[in-house]
Parts: structure tokens; C-alpha cells; sequence
């Protein structure tokens, strides 16, 4: 069936009759509304016929009484092959029980009684021919509905798929970032720790110096919870707080502190504002470079550079100040007695040049940091081949590489980056001997 709205002139009409003088006198009668395309058929087998052809017929009006095929039985097939055409009967008075039933059945639309009435049999049909209007029209929503539904069905999975695809870029994206970042991260430390290393290559009276406060320092903000970010941050400055120091004269570095007169002892007290301005071109470490500025003031404001006193002095300045503190008190001792000896050293120092809120954390974070140099665990020491390091084992001797660069002083802890460090300078510059390291008991066990 068309799908558009069948428009009045193109409704098909089919008469079927045994009489041609029947069908034409009801073709006559038709013919006067232009709104028919009338059919003829004079048996009910040609009618089917025909409905094989024209499968768009909208209204059928036949005989009953017809030889062959009685008008109930054409209809009744006439139903299969086309169903949504409206049929109607015309029937004798003799006839009018087995119309009644054929009606009851819904094979017919009405039935009309033979001789007729012009004016009630057009009437008849013109409804009929408006009932398969109806038909058509519903059907052709009906199928305009469904296809819209199926057309928003397919859009729908569309969407869907294109919702997966885009979270999956998402997802993709992200994890490319999260590993890019990665990358940036392990590459800043590894800077960090290359600049650590320069630092310490630098004053000599201190191996380890930056490292080890680096250490404590992180311990120390472990155990008053800093968050991860923190960490990292006051890790970092704990590496480069002598960074300054780089740029000292060699005659400064090989004197004590003791034996400053005033005018070099001012130049010392320049590597904290010196250490600032270095690193303060790089966006990512100027909060860094403040804790480095201020790493020498004391809790009670007689510090430098600039006589901040109390929490004036920003925390993780205080946390270093205290761990370099300690640090350079601890390589005064003998190692048996290091770690006693020089919390006892700090014990006159709080409320004066430390703040007595971080002692706990000091105290607690030395004993975690320097466990090895507990009494009662042996130090052995052993010579070994770069490719043999292992983490935690403390450099004996000044590291130089073959052609005499300095690469790790004596004292160093071996982390992963220092020992990666050694085994890619072994491969550019190869050293001869082994080198020469200090562990304990257990880790020859
Ligand atoms: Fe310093
Ligand atoms: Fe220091």
C-alpha cells in the first residue's frame, strides 16, 4: 500500500458481478464521482485475478449470488490477498441469513440489498472507501512510528558506541599522561638527586651531607604525616638546601666554621639567599627555594638571613634546619656513639635555634635513619663491582671514574638512582678498581 495519504480520486474500487448489465449500470453510477477507479470483474475467480494484479484495490462490492463462487466465499478469499480493502455484499432478500453470517465472520464490511437505492449505495460506499482511507492512513503511521522507533534505536546504539569510544580515548589519553607525568617525575628527581650529588662533590668536609639530612628530613615528615606532596617537596629541599654552597671559594670549604673571620663568615651565611636565587628561574622548585632561604634562621630569631623567629619560619625550613643540625653533629662522634652522643648535643639547642615542636619527630626519624649505626649491628666492609651494589650499602672511599671525576663521596648511601648513576658512568668511563663499600652483618648473611 502507498505509503502517503491516498487522496479521494485514488481509491480503487472492484465490482464484481455475474451480470455485465449490473456491473455496468454500477460502473454508470460511479463514474458520475471522479473520486473511483472503477474495476469490473462478472465471477468471482476473475475478481481474484485481478486482486493478484491490484494489490492496492480499497473497496470491493460483490454479488451473493454468483455460479461457481458464491460472493461469501470470493470475499472470504478476497480477504487473504488483500485485507485492508473494505467489502461489501449485495445480496437478494433470499440471501439475507448467509449474509448475516458472512458479516458476523468479518469477511464482510455490509451488505446491501439487491435492487438498490443509488442514493444508500453510494453513501455505503463513499464510507467504506472513507474506512480504508483510515486503514491506510494508520497504517502508514503506524510505519512511520515504527521507523522513527528503529531510526532512534540506531542513533541510540550510535550514541552509545560513540560514548564507549570517547571514554575509551579518554581512558587512553589519561593513562598516556598519567605516564608521562611519571616520566617528568622520575626525570625531576633523578635532576634532583644529580644536583645533590654536585653539591656534596663541592664540600668536601660533609660527604653525604645533603643526602642524609634529605633522609631524616623525609622521615621527620613522615612522622608528623605530612601528605605525599609535602614529602616529596621537603625531600627535594632537604637534597639542594646547600646548593648555594656551590658557589663558595675553595679556600671557604676547606676551612671550619670555626675559623671564619667576619667578613667570610658573611659570605657562608650567603649560600642561603645564593641557593634561592639559583633555583628560582624554575618555576617548580621556587616554593623549595624559600624553605633553602630560610634553612639557618633560628626558632628564637637570631638566625639568617633574615632574624625570622618562631613559626615566622616556615615548617619544613625548621624541619631541615634541625636535621642538618643533627647531621653535622652526628660525624663528630664515633660512629658506636654517633647517634646518642648528638641527640644529647641538641638537647641545649630547643627553643633556642629549633623548634621544640619538631623534636619528637627528629628523634624518632634518626632512630629510623640511622639504625645502622646502632652498636649492636656489626659493620663489615667488602670490595665489589658496580654491577654488585646493592641498595643501603655505604660508599668506603671517594668514588672517581676512570679518567678521575669524582663521582659519589665517601660516606654515601647507595639508593637506586646512585647505583644506577655509578653503573651507567662504569659503561661511559670505566674505573679500575672495585669499589670499596660499608654494610652490616645482616646483609652478608
Ligand atoms: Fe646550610
Ligand atoms: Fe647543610
Amino acid at each position: 500500500m502507498n505509503e502517503m495519504l491516498i487522496s479521494e480520486d485514488e481509491i480503487k474500487i472492484l465490482l464484481v458481478d455475474d451480470e455485465v448489465n449490473i456491473t455496468k449500470a454500477l460502473r454508470r453510477l460511479l463514474m458520475d464521482n471522479d473520486q473511483y477507479d472503477v474495476h469490473i470483474a462478472n465471477s468471482g475467480r476473475d475478481a481474484l485475478d485481478l486482486l493478484a494484479e491490484e494489490t492496492d484495490i480499497g473497496v470491493i462490492v460483490s454479488d451473493q449470488r454468483m455460479p461457481e463462487m458464491t460472493g461469501v466465499e470470493f470475499l472470504s478469499k478476497a480477504r487473504d490477498l488483500v485485507p485492508d480493502a473494505v467489502r461489501i455484499l449485495l445480496t437478494g432478500y433470499a440471501d439475507i441469513e448467509a449474509s448475516i453470517d458472512a458479516i458476523n465472520e468479518g469477511a464482510v464490511f455490509r451488505y446491501l440489498t439487491k435492487p438498490w437505492e443509488d442514493e444508500p449505495l453510494l453513501r455505503a460506499i463513499s464510507e467504506a472507501a472513507c474506512n480504508y482511507r483510515l486503514i491506510a492512513e494508520n497504517k502508514r503511521l503506524n510505519a512511520l512510528v515504527l521507523k522513527q522507533k528503529e531510526e532512534l534505536q540506531e542513533w541510540n546504539n550510535r550514541l552509545k558506541q560513540r560514548v564507549l569510544d570517547q571514554t575509551s580515548h579518554i581512558r587512553n589519553k589519561s593513562d598516556d599522561l598519567a605516564n608521562v607525568n611519571l616520566q617528568l617525575r622520575n626525570s625531576f628527581a633523578e635532576t634532583i638527586e644529580s644536583l645533590a650529588g654536585l653539591i656534596e662533590m663541592r664540600d668536601r668536609r660533609a660527604p653525604g651531607h645533603s643526602r642524609n639530612v634529605a633522609e631524616l628530613v623525609t622521615a621527620m615528615a613522615e612522622n608528623m604525616n605530612f601528605s605525599v606532596e609535602e614529602k616529596s617537596q621537603i625531600r627535594s629541599a632537604g637534597l639542594l638546601h646547600d646548593i648555594g654552597k656551590i658557589g663558595m671559594s675553595d679556600r671557604l670549604l676547606e676551612k671550619s666554621l670555626q675559623d671564619y673571620s667576619s667578613k667570610e663568615r658573611q659570605e657562608y651565611r650567603n649560600h642561603v639567599v645564593r641557593g634561592q636565587a639559583a633555583i628560582d628561574m624554575v618555576p617548580a622548585l621556587r616554593e623549595i627555594g624559600v624553605l633553602i632561604r630560610h634553612h639557618h634562621e633560628r626558632f628564637d630569631g637570631r638566625g639568617f638571613p633574615d632574624q625570622l623567629k618562631g613559626n615566622a619560619i616556615p615548617l619544613g625550613a625548621r624541619l631541615i634546619c634541625a636535621a642538618d643540625m643533627f647531621e653535622r653533629k652526628l660525624i663528630q662522634f664515633p660512629e658506636s656513639d654517633a647517634l646518642t652522643s648528638a641527640l644529647t648535643e641538641l638537647e641545649c639547642e630547643w627553643g633556642k635555634s629549633l623548634d621544640p615542636k619538631v623534636r619528637l619527630a627528629l628523634e624518632e626519624g634518626a632512630q629510623q635513619v640511622y639504625c645502622s649505626l646502632d652498636i649492636s649491628v656489626e659493620v663489615l666492609e667488602a670490595k665489589v663491582s658496580p654491577t654488585e651494589l646493592e641498595v643501603g650499602m655505604q660508599l668506603g672511599d671517594d668514588l672517581y671514574s676512570g679518567t678521575g671525576v669524582l663521582l659519589l663521596k665517601q660516606g654515601t648511601f647507595f639508593d637506586e638512582n646512585a647505583i644506577a648513576a655509578v653503573k651507567r658512568c662504569f659503561m661511559i668511563d670505566p674505573f679500575e678498581r672495585d669499589i670499596r663499600v660499608l654494610l652490616k652483618r645482616t646483609e652478608l648473611d
